[in-house]
């Protein structure tokens, strides 16, 4: 797989900043080909922009339908000869035509332990069901929503006074470390998937 990465967004964007700092850094050895979004107004733009990097919109609702839409954005992550694509705060499903077009070469972070609590909204669930263990997920992207192989997971704490606020801003230090992290590890190679496992190893 080409060390070139494909992040997709749709807003704030601050695991994008965490990716670019890391390769700004030194800590991550890959280079960002392009960011889309899905929305025009989304801050993770600016960020692209500001550090040299090719950011575009594809707007979803100029396409017919989902697979027109991910017909589009394959193409255009083909175009920059994208290798890994990150999913970082896209708010979109993916269709099978853009899963098949990167077998084993999505990922995406998600802000619970999976497979508990998939899907919107993830650290209010969290909070509302009670655990005393939230956390974070990066796994690879397969059909089915926030269920696919996991790479690496983080565990944090929930405190007694969290609101989804505070609970989401320390999940969200941990993410912004295990996505550059896990980014790292699929992009070295020598790992294998065993039925849902990710495991290190050759295939
Ligand atoms: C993160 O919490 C991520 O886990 C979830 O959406 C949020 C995106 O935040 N999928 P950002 O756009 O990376 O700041």
């Amino acid at each position: 797989m080409t060390r070139r990465l494909g992040v997709l967004i749709s807003g704030r964007g601050s695991n994008l900043q965490a990716i670019i700092d890391a390769i700004a850094g030194g800590g991550l050895d890959a280079t960002i080909a392009v960011v889309i979004s899905n929305r025009p107004g989304a801050r993770g733009l600016e960020r692209a922009r500001a550090a040299g990097i090719e950011a575009m919109v594809l707007e979803h609702g100029a396409f017919a339908s989902r697979e027109a839409y991910d017909r589009a954005l394959v193409e255009e992550l083909r175009r920059h000869d994208v290798g890994l694509v990150c999913l970082a705060g896209f708010m979109r499903l993916l269709s099978p035509v853009f899963i098949d077009a990167f077998p084993g070469a999505i990922l995406n972070v998600h802000p619970s332990l999976l497979p508990s609590f998939p899907g919107a909204h993830a650290q209010r669930q969290a909070l509302e069901h009670g655990v005393k263990l939230a956390g974070c997920t990066v796994h690879l992207v397969t059909a089915e929503l926030d269920a696919g192989p996991i790479v690496l997971q983080a565990a944090v704490p929930v405190r007694e006074d969290d609101t989804e606020d505070t609970l989401s801003a320390r999940i969200l230090v941990e993410e912004h470390r295990l996505y550059t992290e896990a980014i790292a590890l699929v992009l070295e190679g020598g790992w294998r998937i065993e039925g849902r496992r990710f495991l290190p190893g050759p295939a």
